[in-house]
């Protein structure tokens, strides 16, 4: 059986106080969430250590948006694994295309990193996906393929969220339709060891997309950005309907 895994990515949005607010309005509606859900929250680093304490005992988990490769060093501006895990860190996205884009993140690194928050036993969210250049060049597979073979070398695919991220839908309101991403997400399971890895779609999923994303026989869940900061949108999210 796949897990389903919905995961919110604040980015840089939400000081300690705006995400005591959301927290105010989203754990509620989770009574109505069904158990076999694992809903978490990747958030800016300063948040981390409220939100720890806030989600205790909750049936959110925490997720931090990057992790370097070293356990500790000179290393400006970075985070180890063994700091997030030591507040209750579980999840951390890898190499999501802001990070490749606006600050020079390679498969290579993203592999480091894949495999440091491992070895710290945190589950790492791989990003995937590619532009709208490269989709209308015909390149979506191969790009795909190639980011997927360079970046899990040696990885361990039982510990491995994945999320299939169209670059052109993310921020956009242009969702990618729901049977390409089921299509394209066939692609990337049938270049996994371990079939069994929860595979998200993430690009603009939204309060009235959602229910159809999800039910699509590969999708396992969604990796949400802006609807993830409103508690009522991602509530909704959570709360999909089969
Ligand atoms: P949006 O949901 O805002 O399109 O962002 C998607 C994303 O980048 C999640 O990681």
């Amino acid at each position: 059986m796949r897990k389903i895994v919905i995961a919110g990515n604040w980015k840089m949005f939400k000081t300690q106080a705006e995400s005591q607010d959301f927290l105010t309005g989203f754990l509620p509606t989770l009574e109505e969430t069904p158990p076999e859900r694992e809903v978490v929250l990747c958030v800016p680093y300063t948040d981390l250590s409220i939100l720890s304490k806030s989600l205790h005992g909750s049936l959110v988990q925490l997720g931090a948006q990057n992790v370097h490769w070293a356990e500790s060093g000179a290393y400006t501006g970075e985070i180890s694994g063994l700091m997030l895990e030591e507040i209750g860190v579980r999840y951390v996205i890898i190499g999501h295309s802001e990070r490749r884009q606006f600050f020079g993140e390679t498969d290579e690194t993203v592999n480091l990193r894949l495999k440091a928050a491992q070895k710290y036993g945190l589950t790492p969210i791989l990003c995937v996906g590619e532009t709208k250049q490269q989709r209308d060049a015909q390149e979506t597979e191969s790009l795909i393929i190639g980011q997927l073979k360079q970046g899990l070398v040696d990885v361990d695919q039982t510990n491995l969220v994945i999320a299939y991220e169209p670059i052109w839908a993310i921020g956009t309101g242009d969702t990618c339709e729901a049977k390409e991403a089921n299509r394209v997400i066939g692609v990337i399971r049938s270049q996994l060891t371990n079939p069994d890895v929860p595979i998200q779609y993430g690009g603009s999923v939204k309060p009235n997309n959602i229910d159809e994303i999800m039910a699509q026989p590969e999708i396992d869940g969604a990796l949400v950005g802006g609807a993830s900061l409103e508690a009522a949108d991602f509530a909704r999210i959570v709360n999909y309907l089969q």
